[in-house]
């Protein structure tokens, strides 16, 4: 038997239109959108008159059960996932972390763990040092497995940081595959350096973070990123922009032709570092991550950027630590985990704070919620749009309705909350996931086991006539030149 449902009466948005309209969905996947489509017998109908009905979220920064600075994040598939249906999200892209490097291992640990999903969900891989083995796994990935995108660490010295030369065999590893090479843009050395200058004045306090790592530091690995992405010819996405340094570098790349990506994520948009001053440690470690969320006027500049279309999405950055585990950095910064929760409230934020202080359309915020990470991830039009044959991954949102976050309340496995108290208004109220409605009345209803492992394809509309330019490139070098007898 099919499950049927009708979505009726309300704005249908898509990151190019808006209509008013009614959907029809069948087995999960969405079969019409018209307006007043009759109402058969046995089919549940939602009345979603004044009321916007959107593509659910795609978030593609997480960090689901990551082993990470000593410590595994408190959130898993099933509770970091159930977290983001309550908060309109349907599908998340995880960064699958090797816990020694080894890709194809380190890939099956994550399948495996994400055995509990119970929402649609894709990977990139973390590429942490370089060999033979490395670039062939990246092979065996792109072309059996799904996976299209591949993040190098700038940072995280003696880690998971990588060398400017295993970045450039990377990068040209990527270009081959056709998968999109992704950066963690700290200069990591300076990084180090940085701290011991803090510990060695005495500041062991979780300011010392945000003092140690200035925005310089990411906008020059920024900068360096993209020129060796530029030498290699192949696209770049730079994922948690937090500083108006990184920005400057991504317009610069952008305004000249580049194919550079920016991600900034909701808590680099929605705070700035004067939190990190609090003197409970215990709060001012929850704000903790890296880069580091900076002095005010960087979010304010992100968000104009993202308004502009100079930022193409946002994602979270969604890694948990509860307040046992950050409390590893008590009397040492350099030991409280990094990481901020998001997964659940970004949706809800993004909405307070772009469409309803009017600096986008519900049309852009569908595009920098959802569309953009379809396109760019190679999944589109299956997912990010409400169109007859895209999954049915829906979410009605009432503007005139409010919601408070808090800890005591939200889905999230981890004991505190980086917005906790603040009160946002349009409320997601219903989420369906493929067809299923699995968040109502405040309400969900999920089990394990009943997510998907969505495909990634290689070769996103990012890659295309990349080669002109490089035989435009060669046979630049072929043409005579005066110095050539
Ligand atoms: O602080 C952060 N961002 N933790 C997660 C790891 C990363 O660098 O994305
Ligand atoms: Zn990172
Ligand atoms: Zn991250
Ligand atoms: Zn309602």
């Amino acid at each position: 038997s099919s499950t049927r449902l009708l979505i009726k009466g309300g704005t249908i948005v898509n990151a190019d239109r808006q209509e008013i309209a009614d959907v029809y969905i069948e087995d999960g996947i969405i079969k019409a959108v018209e307006p007043n489509m009759k109402v058969f017998d046995e089919i549940r109908v939602i009345d979603a008159a004044g009321h916007y009905v959107m593509p659910g979220g795609i978030d593609p920064h997480t960090h689901l059960a990551m082993p990470f600075m000593g410590q595994v994040t408190s959130d898993d598939f099933f509770s970091g996932q159930a977290a983001a249906l309550a908060g309109g999200t349907t599908m998340h892209i995880d960064f699958a972390l090797p816990s020694d490097g080894d890709l194809l291992a380190g890939y099956k640990q994550y399948q495996e763990k994400a055995s509990k999903a119970c929402m649609d969900y894709g990977f990139h891989m973390a590429v942490t040092k370089w060999n033979d083995r490395v670039a062939s796994d990246m092979e065996m990935l792109v072309k059996d497995e799904g996976i299209n995108s591949f993040k190098f660490f700038m940072a995280y010295k003696g880690a998971l940081m990588v060398t400017d030369e295993e970045l450039l065999q990377g990068l040209k590893k990527c270009k081959e595959l056709g998968a999109l090479a992704q950066v963690h843009a700290e200069n990591g050395d300076a990084v180090v350096e940085g701290q011991t200058r803090m510990i060695e004045m005495g500041i062991t306090g979780p300011e010392g973070h945000c003092l140690s790592r200035p925005s310089i530091l990411e906008g020059e690995a920024t900068s360096r990123a993209i020129r060796l992405a530029s030498f290699v010819n192949t696209p770049l996405y730079v994922v948690h922009v937090m500083s108006i340094e990184a920005l400057e570098e991504i317009i610069r790349a952008r305004q000249s032709g580049q194919r550079v990506i920016g991600e900034p994520v909701v808590s680099g948009l929605a705070l700035d570092d004067s939190v990190l001053w609090d003197p409970d440690f215990d709060v001012a470690a929850k704000y903790v991550m890296s880069p580091p969320i900076r002095p005010a006027g960087h979010n304010m500049a992100l968000r104009a950027a993202l308004s502009t279309g100079l930022l193409q999405l946002v994602g979270t950055d969604h890694c948990t630590f509860n307040s046992t585990q950050k409390a590893a950095g008590k009397g040492d910064f350099r030991k409280i985990p990094n990481g901020v929760n998001g997964i659940e409230e970004r949706m809800h934020i993004l909405w307070d704070l772009m469409v309803n202080s009017g600096k986008i359309t519900p049309m852009d915020y569908v595009r920098i919620t959802s569309t953009a990470c379809a396109q760019i991830f190679n999944i589109y039009p299956r997912k990010g749009a409400i169109i007859p044959g895209a999954d049915a991954d829906i979410i009605l949102l009432n503007p005139n309705a409010t919601s408070t976050i808090s800890s005591k309340t939200h889905h999230s496995n981890v004991d505190t909350n980086i917005y906790e108290g603040w009160t946002l208004k349009g409320k997601i109220e219903v989420t369906i996931s493929r067809g299923r409605v699995v968040w109502e009345n405040g309400v969900l209803n999920v089990f394990p086991g009943s997510g998907r492992y969505i495909h990634l394809p290689p070769y996103s509309y990012l890659f295309d006539g990349l080669d002109k330019i490089d035989s435009a490139y060669l046979s630049s070098l072929k043409a005579p030149r005066h110095y050539s007898k």
